[in-house]
């Protein structure tokens, strides 16, 4: 990583501004609530602090309202940069607006903003999540009939749901039209709560009986929750489930065998460049970045970090070896 971090910076202009030696970012969390915003943010900080940052953290438990006030009050702390992970792409837009107004350039995190003028945008390649978890699923398809699945999306006021649910489609719509795959039912995950996960499954197997092969879930909270609901059917462990972000309750899964993959996404890698980008930004300069996403506004400069399909084939040569959970902590 260290490589194209050098290439990145190598291409920033000379500060337009005076550099601050210190700079200020004000970090607004969408939520605290699963463990992936966790290491986020302590990943997060303790690179910014390196750099000679602070960062203030705001967390806005899955409200729109909070955390457009969240990030207005940060605003008003005057902060240097922001950076948004936002609970809604679309409501943000109002936030990201008081921010242009007092000068403060902002990186989404993670998750877009929508019809915004941002000025970054730092993510994982959202479409292969998606991708990686439908091709587990259909490189695993019974042999002489149509597989019978499930599909449980994320929440519907996020950008990357979409995403995902897209690089799903990629692989899953051939095989749908070609009849090797029977959606049994579908259905969106609002705020990614586990017991909605839960509930979507309970949907699923009241409709449609106990005769699921595969639920293809976008993340691993919810996948917590539909296989709480396969648990509590004597199904767990016969449904290939499906996840993402590599918590620890899900690789426990993962080894136990109720759940058979999850998306591992190096997050030390997102947060560290983040931290990066903020403190160069806040200094004035404009990092230039790989690639740009439409977010209906501009073309937004952007990275996509890469992420990996881990099942308990790779689990230990991937999330235990980059040390994102111990090996003790798994047995
Ligand atoms: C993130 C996922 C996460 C989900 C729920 C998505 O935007 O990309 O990693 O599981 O939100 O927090």
């Amino acid at each position: 990583m260290k490589s194209r971090l050098a290439c990145l910076f190598l291409a920033v202009t000379a500060a337009a501004f005076a550099s601050k030696d210190k700079p200020v970012i004000g970090l607004s969390l969408d939520t605290l609530k699963e463990e992936r915003w966790q290491h986020d943010r302590d990943t997060f900080i303790a690179a910014a602090e390196k750099l000679g940052a602070t960062v203030i953290v705001q967390s806005a438990n899955s409200d729109d309202t909070r955390q457009v006030r969240d990030v207005e009050s940060l605003i008003s702390r005057g902060v240097d940069v922001l950076v948004i992970v936002p609970h809604n792409g679309d409501a943000m837009t109002r936030a990201v607006k008081s921010a242009n107004e007092a000068k403060i350039p902002v990186i989404a995190y993670d998750r877009l903003i929508l019809n915004a003028n941002i000025d970054y945008y730092l993510t994982f390649d959202n479409v292969k999540v998606g991708e990686a978890q439908a091709s587990y699923a259909a490189a695993r398809l019974p042999k002489n009939r149509p597989a019978k699945i499930v599909r449980i999306y994320g929440a519907p006021t996020d950008n990357n749901a979409k995403m995902f649910k897209q690089g799903q489609d990629n692989i899953l719509d051939p095989l749908i039209k070609a009849g090797k795959i029977t959606v049994l039912h579908e259905d969106w995950a609002l705020d990614w709560k586990p017991e909605n996960g839960k509930k979507i499954m309970n949907a699923a197997i009241t409709k449609s009986g106990r005769g699921i092969d595969m639920v293809v879930v976008s993340n691993d909270g919810t996948a917590g929750g539909a296989i709480q609901a396969l648990l509590e059917e004597g199904l767990a462990g016969k449904v290939l489930v499906t996840g993402q972000d590599a918590d620890l309750a899900a690789c426990q899964r993962i080894l136990r065998g109720t759940q058979a993959m999850t998306v591992y996404k190096p997050l030390k890698n997102l947060a560290t460049l983040a931290a990066q980008v903020a403190v160069d930004v806040a200094k004035g300069n404009r990092p230039t970045t790989p690639s740009t996403l439409d977010n209906g506004t501009k073309q937004v400069p952007s990275i996509f970090e890469k992420v990996i399909s881990v099942d308990k084939e790779n689990l230990a040569a991937t999330v235990i070896a980059d040390g994102f959970h111990k090996a003790e902590a798994l047995r």
